[in-house]
């Protein structure tokens, strides 16, 4: 893969978000999700790959576009799979709360772990703090180790956990470390993202949230250096069936991140759609729109932090004044 690759994956983020970013707000999370969906597909028209969608909407007979198997790029070498997230954090755009992002992953074809779509037990961190987690460990042995490469004490550590039912053990054995939480309320790839950024005040992510979500926030910590371990979360007798199926030995195995971005030529991109920790959300200014996305690649390690203005007339996402 071309490192020119890297600015083709920022503008498909890059329109999903400007297409989707006027439903901030608005109650309608279906609406924003489709809204993002036509932005990123339509852009992917124009990036030289012959892309296979494996982490996409959903299977075909479920999604119009974007389909696990669909076909997306110019039909040009390099052959690629393709993850994408056009509207992660629906209930946040349409809401208008924080943490909304488009992102993308593309990898040398057979390299990204092809995750149906199911729960999945996560915790990640940032460079700093390689080496010092373990699934199967309790959390507070985690939390402690964490606390101990990055040289902080667990009392300065912050943790962002999905605020969610299942979530409650976890969230009370952090609380009895002493250090500090960060519900939230949608959207757990930003965080972890944030957490490998560094300089964003998140140090690590814990819980239980969406597959799909895991293999792209793993595709970002490849690049970044992070560590990040997972395993799958069947809860019925057909997703076990679906998690076999992926050609897991044991569907319930611990999944590293070479398990799940295998070797070491893959991009990452994101743009922010509302405000967070990582990114800005899409500015609108009538034809001009500002946005901020982040890209990177674990072959080189480069990431950047990409800052546009978009004249939304010339990409024809202009939205006629009422007044
Ligand atoms: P959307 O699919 O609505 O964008 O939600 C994304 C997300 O919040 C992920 O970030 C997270 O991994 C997952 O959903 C959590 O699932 P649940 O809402 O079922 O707890």
């Amino acid at each position: 893969m071309e490192r020119e690759l890297a600015l083709e994956l920022v503008r498909v983020t890059e329109f999903a978000a400007l297409a989707c970013g006027r439903e901030m707000g608005r109650g309608d999370k279906i609406r924003a999700d489709q809204l993002a969906v036509n932005g990123m597909r339509h852009v992917f028209d124009t990036v030289p790959i012959d892309g296979t969608v494996v982490i996409g909407e959903g299977e075909m007979d479920e999604a119009p576009m974007l389909y696990i198997g669909e076909k997306v790029g110019m039909g040009m070498p390099p052959k690629v799979d393709v993850a994408v997230d056009p509207l992660e954090g629906t209930n946040l755009v349409s809401k208008g709360l924080n943490g909304a992002i488009a992102v993308v992953a593309v990898a040398p074809e057979g390299c990204l772990l092809h995750a149906p779509d199911m729960y999945m037990e996560k915790i990640a961190v940032g460079p700093g703090a390689a080496g010092a987690i373990d699934l199967t460990a309790p959390v507070d042995d985690n939390l402690r180790r964490v606390a101990r490469f990055l040289g902080k004490n667990v009392e300065d550590l912050t943790v962002v956990i999905l605020d969610r039912d299942r979530h409650r053990r976890i969230i009370q054995e952090v609380r009895s470390t002493g250090a500090r939480i960060k519900l939230i309320t949608d959207g757990d790839v930003a965080p972890a993202v944030a957490a490998a950024v560094g300089g964003t005040g998140v140090d690590m992510l814990l819980g239980i949230g969406g597959a799909p979500e895991g293999v792209l926030t793993a595709a970002a910590l490849k690049c970044l250096g992070g560590d990040m371990q997972a395993r799958l979360y069947p809860e019925n007798d057909a997703e076990l069936v679906r998690a076999r199926a992926m050609g897991l030995g044991d569907p319930r195995q611990v999944l590293r991140i070479d398990d799940m971005v295998q070797g070491d030529d893959v991009f990452f991109a994101a743009t922010g759609i509302t405000d967070g920790d990582l990114l800005k959300g899409v500015r609108y200014d009538g034809e001009r729109a500002e946005t901020e996305s982040v890209v990177m690649r674990s072959k080189t390690g480069t990431v950047r932090f990409i800052h546009a203005i978009h004249r939304l007339d010339k990409k024809g996402l202009v939205v006629e004044s009422e007044g």
